[in-house]
């Protein structure tokens, strides 16, 4: 079946509105990806006759509630390739799974003289928990740093793994460059000296990512919100073995056994993670955004996506003056850029005139800019929702700012 973009398009009702009098152009996925109407009409439809609280009661609603939140769990193991339904914790976004495990790994895992390596390309949501945690621990923090074309120097790890290294926290498709690194390579030369490897899902899991199990991940983080689901809902998926003796990052309700003033036991395993009320229409509204991305066929999107991403690439590239960051082959779908001679802001500021909506600054990865030497980018991210004629939009909105800013 061939992929119907105007059909999909028509399940997203914000993609029917006018910005500033134009027909919104949303390239800005990557920042959070539009929600179709099923996602939106199922979290309408808890709030209206199924809210009540989880795990708690034992009235009709809380037990409806609570069969739908684990069924949820159920269905978002499926979809990453976990074994276990422990392994799937729900937490408020990538950043809290994270944190999480930054938090209560390094409780356990790591000690002074130790180190962690990240990339060069993290967002700053794979930097700084690490740093706090090595600050913490007394344990050195190393750099794997990326070429010209946004490729991580593989060569490098050789020189930055050793046998005290413990973790090594990369992602698995870049916000800023779109790099997908070769994690098969990474979880090989981490698992060989005993490390753990922390993926960042947030960009990949729209694209292809997880099989968690399949790839070697120890620990694997996405927020909802930009697989088309709610906001306020992430995953933190965590091998079983190592959630199992690292301590709660939370205290709080429905994370414990018994309660006493001597001393608390805590439970098993998700819940163990999941202190205080869980953001439980979140999640079944995630399940929902899987089941139609299942729906359409992740393969199919992706594809769909490669064609808009090279079509984008390809015009944007006869653009004067226009430099593209991230230029590996096997990229997702994001086209960051620069134009010489105009600030990134200013484009971006016309362009949301013409309704175009990109991201512009150093999208939480300043590292990515200082490595360029520059302050800031313009990004068009892709949805399964944009089309070529988007892209032209996007092309003629851009020569339209330069020939307004130079
Ligand atoms: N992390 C999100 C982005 O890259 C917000 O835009």
């Amino acid at each position: 079946m061939s992929y119907d973009v105007l059909r999909i398009r028509r399940d997203f009702p914000i993609l029917e509105q006018e910005v500033n009098k134009r027909k919104l152009v949303y390239f800005d996925s990557g920042a959070t990806a539009q929600k179709p109407l099923s996602v939106i009409e199922r979290t309408d439809e808890l709030m209206r006759h199924y809210n009540a609280n989880i795990h708690r009661g034992v009235h009709h609603l809380s037990g409806v509630m609570t069969e739908m939140y684990e069924e949820a769990r159920e269905r978002v193991r499926t979809f990453i390739g976990a074994e276990h339904r422990e392994e799937v914790i729900f937490t408020a976004g990538a950043t809290a799974s994270i944190n999480l495990v930054a938090y209560s790994w390094s409780e356990k895992f790591l000690h002074e003289g130790d180190n962690i390596v990240v990339s060069e390309m993290e967002h700053h949501s794979n930097i700084v928990p690490w740093q706090l945690a090595c600050e913490r621990k007394g344990a050195e923090l190393r750099v794997l740093p990326f070429d010209e074309n946004g490729a991580l120097r593989m060569e490098m790890l050789d020189t930055l793994i050793d046998e005290r290294t413990k973790l090594v926290a990369v992602t698995e498709a870049s916000n800023t460059l779109g790099t997908c690194p070769d994690l098969s390579y990474i979880v090989a030369m981490a698992h060989a000296v005993g490390a753990v490897v922390m993926v960042d899902g947030c960009q990949g899991i729209v694209h292809g990512g997880g099989r968690v199990r399949e790839r070697g991940y120890d620990f694997y983080a996405f927020s909802g919100h930009k697989l088309y689901g709610p906001t306020g809902i992430g995953v933190l998926y965590g091998r079983k073995e190592l959630l199992e003796v690292m301590p709660p990052f939370m205290g709080g309700g429905d994370m414990v056994d018994k309660v006493t003033f001597a001393k608390t036991t805590y439970a098993p395993l998700p819940l163990k993670y999941e202190a205080g009320t869980s953001n439980f229409i979140g999640a079944v509204g995630l399940a929902k955004a899987i089941e139609y991305i299942e729906g359409i066929g992740m393969e199919a999107i992706e594809a769909h996506e490669k064609k808009i991403l090279h079509a984008m690439t390809e015009r944007l590239s006869k653009i004067e003056g226009l430099r593209i960051y991230g230029t590996t082959e096997n990229k997702c779908p994001i086209v960051s850029f620069t134009i010489e001679g105009t600030h990134p802001y200013d484009v971006g500021m016309i362009l949301d005139k013409l309704g175009i909506a990109i991201r512009t600054g150093h999208h939480c990865a300043e590292p990515v800019m200082t490595h360029f030497g520059i302050t800031g980018m313009c990004r068009a991210s892709i949805g399964m929702y944009n089309t070529l004629e988007e892209v032209e939009l996007l092309a003629q909105g851009i020569e339209r700012a330069v020939r307004m800013l130079k």
